[in-house]
């Protein structure tokens, strides 16, 4: 029997609406499995600046570092994005909680399900048996070195920095993973162009001489983003820079169908934050339409990676894929040949994936 703390942290907009139903399916493991999962809750993005006057207080922080695992939603609110002189954004939430985590790792599994093939806007023939895994770097990059304005506020900058070892602790988890799976490692920099990406490229080709097991490819990004929607079945892992994974994997949510179906890890040295790629989603807010897939698959990641509870997180998996053999779609993944009464809500179904676990 296993004995965790999960911290819940809703953040905005669907955030709260897909973590409910994450939350939900960690109940039924528990249940089912006989593990002891206990919840606390905090505040991060607009809700703690509405709350507290900053995207991430202390006392979320420390939650965070006492926790087993963070089931995370998302940040943002329009206020802000349509706000470029705002000081204080909740995404500054988002960011200080993976640097002060220490979640370098960003695990991105692109796989798409068989019943979806028809819902991507690529073709099924080129889709079928992709499955992608990216490795975002998650801790460095232009997201964290220095920015400010020069010259009045006429021009502004964004320093991208990686050091040596950046790029090893990231690169090196990729190839752990490529041995496990078809032992193909592309790895995906703008090292024509860009400094910090030759370094890149020169660390990924060292560390590589300690796997000779895996064959590995250098892309730059521009192409990848091409050969993605062309072959993306000629992927296996997939290791980047912070800014190239977070556009490739946006990408990458049309071989899988949507956006909603995207699930990650976000993992370091410390407590592991469980999370869908997609953002806070005010388009769909409140409707009740919001797919919580990528949750309730970010919480089979959670079971797997932090807890080591391969079983459950395989029954979390094979519940999802039940549910989609049976018909039923989120809005985000129906299409023309869906049948209206299979055109289910959040909650419909994250209780249809209750019914498939218990
Ligand atoms: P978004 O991911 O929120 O939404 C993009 C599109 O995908 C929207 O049309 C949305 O309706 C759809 N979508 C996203 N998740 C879905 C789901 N689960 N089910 C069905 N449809 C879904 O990206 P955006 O619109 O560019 O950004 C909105 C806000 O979210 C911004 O403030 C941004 O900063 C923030 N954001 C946060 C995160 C995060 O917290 N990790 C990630 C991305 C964006
Ligand atoms: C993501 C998001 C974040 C990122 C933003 C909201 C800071 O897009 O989690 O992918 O760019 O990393
Ligand atoms: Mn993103």
């Amino acid at each position: 029997m296993a004995n965790k703390k999960i911290l819940v942290v809703p953040g905005d907009g669907i955030g709260k609406e897909v973590t409910a139903v994450g939350k939900l399916v960690l109940d039924a493991i528990a249940q089912k499995y006989h593990h002891q999962f206990s919840y606390d809750t905090a505040l991060i993005g607009h809700v703690a600046i509405e709350a507290t006057g900053t995207p991430l207080p202390d006392e979320s922080l420390t939650k965070m570092k006492q926790s087993d695992a963070v089931l995370f939603g998302a940040v943002g609110h329009p206020k802000y994005d349509n706000d470029p002189t705002a000081k204080v954004r909740p995404e500054q939430g988002l960011l200080k909680m993976r640097k002060e985590l220490g979640l370098y790792a960003n695990i991105r599994p692109i796989k798409l399900f068989d019943e979806l093939l028809d819902a991507s806007s690529i073709k099924p023939e080129i889709l079928k048996g992709a499955d992608i895994l990216f490795f975002r770097e998650l801790t460095g990059d232009i997201y964290f070195g220095e920015k400010g304005r020069k010259n009045n506020g006429n021009t502004a900058f964004d320093v991208a920095e990686y050091s040596r070892y950046e790029i090893e602790r990231i690169a090196r988890k990729a190839f752990e993973a490529a041995r496990t799976r078809r032992k193909k490692l592309c790895s995906v920099d703008k090292a024509n162009v860009i400094e910090t990406s030759r370094l890149w490229r020169e660390v990924v080709q060292q560390v590589a001489l300690d796997y000779p097991d895996v064959t590995v490819e250098h892309q730059f990004v521009d192409a990848t983003a091409m050969l993605l929607i062309k072959e993306p079945t000629r992927f296996d892992v997939v290791v980047t820079a912070n800014l190239f994974g977070d556009i490739l994997t946006d990408e990458a949510s049309q071989i899988a169908g949507s956006m909603g179906m995207l699930a990650s890890a976000s993992i370091g040295d410390g407590t592991g934050v469980y999370e869908p790629i997609h953002g806070s989603a005010h388009d769909i807010t409140g409707k009740g339409v919001a797919n919580p897939l990528a949750s309730i698959l970010s919480v089979a990641l959670m079971l797997d990676i932090s807890f080591g509870l391969t079983t459950e997180s395989n029954a979390v998996i094979a519940a999802v894929d039940a549910v989609l053999k049976a018909g039923y779609r989120t809005r985000d993944i129906a299409n023309s040949s869906t049948q209206a009464a299979n055109i289910v809500g959040t909650e419909q179904m994250g209780q249809l994936v209750l019914a498939y676990l218990k």
